[in-house]
């Protein structure tokens, strides 16, 4: 769940001002537990994001740090005094900008990664830390089963706050221009000691924000049993349509993280233009559908992914997001407009962004009769996953010279699965000697078309069609 606590909204309740407050837009803390109750009986499990850098500036801990100098919570925030008449150093929000704000009644300046509304909590101030843990207790008293914690990388910082250096690339650095304000070495403890709070509560899990863009520095953030159980991977997110650096991130990752380390992988979210909009259409769309629920480690999809839904089309005056992200937030259309009116069955009256333009021919409810919609692939997917263990915990052997197809190879001792998934908009062949055997033989279990489902092949090599992906069950 996205941030549903109390909140002035002007990052889509990345913004928080209650911790343990459900925003009245979104009902009571009686519906939450309503929720998770029913979620549970039907063996779902419910994750909500938890924001930890920064809170809302009408939260109370900011009204009284703002207050004066010398208010108890002065320092929970980052305050300081400007430079040369300018903000205290050369950070940049990540909305544009300085990521500080003068404030002329105690004449110092406050920190914000994000937008001025959202100033930065000071986690070197060991009571940020402790209330931290007691919102987390909250919620896992609740029945939670873990977080989603937003931007953690950016809750280590400088103490020093020394200046960005431009265009700083250093031999494993992962964003240029962030050498000081995120991922210093004291988020570490932190999430160790976020960890062990968390494990006070049983078989609960984290999942980290960690919007590092090298997956070295990411992957020291998954730590079994001591920091985080998932990291999702923006290197792999933000990666060009391309088999060649798939394969090479996948790869570099699996060197990368710790023996007991599990991968993520994930192509969409709320702040990303969609799958299908930012690579080639619904072949796309399909062919990652088959690469993330085959994939060595755990998918994350996002709402409407499932349908190969577009961004939308937002017009200036119902645009809603601080930073443009609104195309890619477009309500889930469960039913065509043209039947169920301009809220697309994902409400009755006005829908808080427009229904994407491609409702019509992508909702739920055309495609779940249509055996060769998006949707279908999505559920044959999961299903196979359900039910075949060497996707959800066998190994994964990557092959190497297969060029615009992405080939790996899923095995338990029982069963082996050969992913073919050609990104190329080209036919491709693959020959049995790629993949390490005299001939290609088994029965297709899925395949990105939704086409020749349960077909035997036998032959010395497989011809793909333009961008086409298919599931082998190895004879
Ligand atoms: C990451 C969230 O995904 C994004 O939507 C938000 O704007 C920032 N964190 C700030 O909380």
């Amino acid at each position: 769940l996205s941030p549903f606590f109390k909140s002035p909204m002007v990052d889509g309740g990345y913004d928080v001002a209650d911790h343990c407050a459900v925003d009245p837009v979104f009902g009571t803390l009686d519906d939450f537990d309503a929720l998770v109750a029913e979620a549970h009986r039907r063996g779902l499990r419910v994750i909500v994001d938890l924001v930890v850098n920064h809170t809302s500036d009408q939260h109370p801990w900011f009204l009284e740090s703002r207050s004066s100098r010398a208010s108890a919570k002065r320092s929970w925030y980052v305050w300081r005094p400007g430079r040369d008449g300018g903000p205290p150093n050369n950070w940049c929000s990540e909305f544009g900008g300085p990521a500080w704000t003068y404030d002329p009644a105690t004449d110092e300046w406050y920190l914000h990664s994000f937008a001025p509304q959202q100033p930065d909590l000071n986690w070197d101030e060991p009571a940020v830390e402790a209330a931290m843990h007691e919102v987390m207790r909250f919620w896992l008293r609740r029945g939670v089963d873990g977080f989603r914690v937003d931007v953690v990388h950016k809750i280590g910082k400088d103490p020093l706050l020394r200046d960005n250096l431009g265009t700083f690339v250093g031999p494993s650095h992962h964003r240029p221009g962030h050498r000081f304000d995120e991922d210093w070495p004291s988020v570490h403890p932190r999430l160790r000691r976020m960890r062990r709070v968390v494990k006070e509560f049983g078989e609960r899990m984290m999942v980290g924000e960690v919007y590092l863009l090298d997956q070295a520095a990411m992957a020291m953030y998954v730590r079994w049993d001591d920091e985080l159980d998932l990291a999702h991977n923006f290197h792999f997110m933000n990666l060009p349509w391309s088999a060649d650096l798939v394969r090479t991130a996948i790869c570099e990752l699996d060197r990368l993280l710790e023996p007991r380390g599990w991968p993520t992988w994930c192509l969409n979210n709320h702040d990303h233009p969609r799958v299908a909009s930012r690579y080639p259409g619904e072949a796309a769309a399909r062919l990652s559908a088959v690469l993330l629920l085959t994939l060595r480690g755990t998918p994350f999809l996002y709402q409407g992914e499932e349908l190969g839904l577009r961004d939308g089309a937002i017009p200036e005056e119902q645009r809603v997001d601080v930073a443009g992200r609104d195309p890619a937030r477009c309500p889930l259309p469960w039913e065509p407009p043209s039947v169920a009116g301009p809220g697309a069955g994902f409400t009755a009256g006005r829908p808080w962004l427009p229904i994407a333009p491609d409702a019509e021919t992508r909702a739920v409810a055309r495609q779940l009769d249509d055996p060769q919609s998006v949707l279908s692939l999505y559920r044959t997917l999961l299903a196979l996953r359900r039910r075949e263990p060497a996707l959800r915990v066998g190994s994964m052997a990557v092959f190497e010279g297969t060029g615009p197809v992405l080939v790996y190879r899923r095995e338990v001792p029982t069963a082996s699965l050969l992913v073919l998934l050609n990104f190329d908009g080209q036919p491709a062949t693959v020959r049995a000697a790629d993949v390490g055997r005299p001939a290609i033989r088994g029965t297709i279990e899925a395949s990105s078309t939704m086409d020749d489902l349960g077909r035997g092949v036998d032959a010395p090599e497989v011809e793909l069609g333009p961008f086409e992906g298919l599931v082998l069950r190895e004879a």
